[in-house]
């Protein structure tokens, strides 16, 4: 990535019903499948779709007050919930800090309340892993090959399930282990089934995010690291040191052809 693309990567606010609405080939936003999120705006000043359906599993990494938690409860969240009824989506939220999240409390699109313990962790990825299975037993019954063909044979007991942990870091380093087997499982065979996990931390080095884990997340999200070694291990490669604004982050995805791309967020809610 060269500086003139870094440049660009200042921080441009854009109001989220212009955000709904608009799409990358200036479409309306509205015939977009259920599980793409429009993530912001890339260097071309094009708003960069992403969709969890193509690119499953999202590793969002930064330093403390990069953008992380905005990103997911001020993008992510209300995108997907203005896209799909609570019939439809159901929200798994993991967050050792207590007081994040305050507005999706009391909704109904969670499964159940917000987790902060490795325990109820484990107690919720040991469900997610025997969901798993029977979501897949239920596409066999019906011989079709993933939950969108399912949907579409008119049955709708299957929900897409997005789990966000954020501050992963937070579960404790040890105690963490005690579900990293579950989540390796989840992550690596929930897309047909329609469930689908994004991931945040400040550093996702090994004691975190071990190799086998992070190895399975196909789309990495960076925010703003502190220096270039922060920057590989979250991206692979440098370029995340040099993002200026909070907010902006660099995206390698499917839809990139996994390559880096830095974006400038698209909305400022509740900022
Ligand atoms: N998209 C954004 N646009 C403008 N400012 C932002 C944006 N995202 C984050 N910020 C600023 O950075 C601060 C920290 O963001 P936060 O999401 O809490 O960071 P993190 O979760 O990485 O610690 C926010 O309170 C806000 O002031
Ligand atoms: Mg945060």
């Amino acid at each position: 990535m060269n500086d003139s693309e870094l440049d660009k990567s200042r921080t441009e606010l854009v109001a989220s019903g212009e955000m709904l609405d608009c799409a990358p080939n200036g479409t309306n936003y509205d015939g977009s499948p259920a599980t793409a999120v429009p993530v912001g705006l890339g260097s071309d000043g094009e708003v960069m779709v992403v969709d969890f359906f193509k690119s499953p599993h999202w590793l969002v990494s930064g330093m403390p007050g990069s953008g992380k938690t905005t990103f997911l409860a001020n993008t992510i969240i209300p995108t997907l919930i203005s896209k799909n009824t609570s019939d439809e989506l159901r929200l798994i939220i993991v967050d050792p800090q207590s007081d994040t999240y305050p507005e999706i409390r009391d909704s109904q699109y969670l499964l159940r309340p917000i987790i902060r313990s490795a325990e109820d962790c484990k107690d919720t990825f040991n469900w997610l892993v025997d969901e798993m299975e029977r979501r897949y037993e239920k596409l066999v019954q019906q011989r079709v090959i993933n939950v969108n063909q399912y949907k579409q044979a008119g049955h709708n007991d299957m929900p897409h399930t997005l789990v966000i942990i954020d501050n992963l870091e937070q579960l404790g380093m040890s105690k963490k282990k005690i579900f990293e087997d579950q989540a390796i499982r989840i992550l690596q065979k929930s897309k047909a089934v329609g469930i689908f996990m994004v991931v945040a931390t400040r550093r996702p080095s090994v004691d975190v995010v071990s190799g086998l884990m992070k190895a399975n997340f196909a789309t990495r999200i960076s925010f703003k690291h502190k220096d270039q070694i922060d920057s590989r291990v979250a991206l692979d490669q440098t370029g995340a040191e040099k993002l200026e604004k909070p907010g902006n982050f660099i995206i390698k995805c499917v839809e990139t052809d996994l390559k880096p791309v830095v974006v400038r967020p698209l909305s400022s809610i509740d900022l």
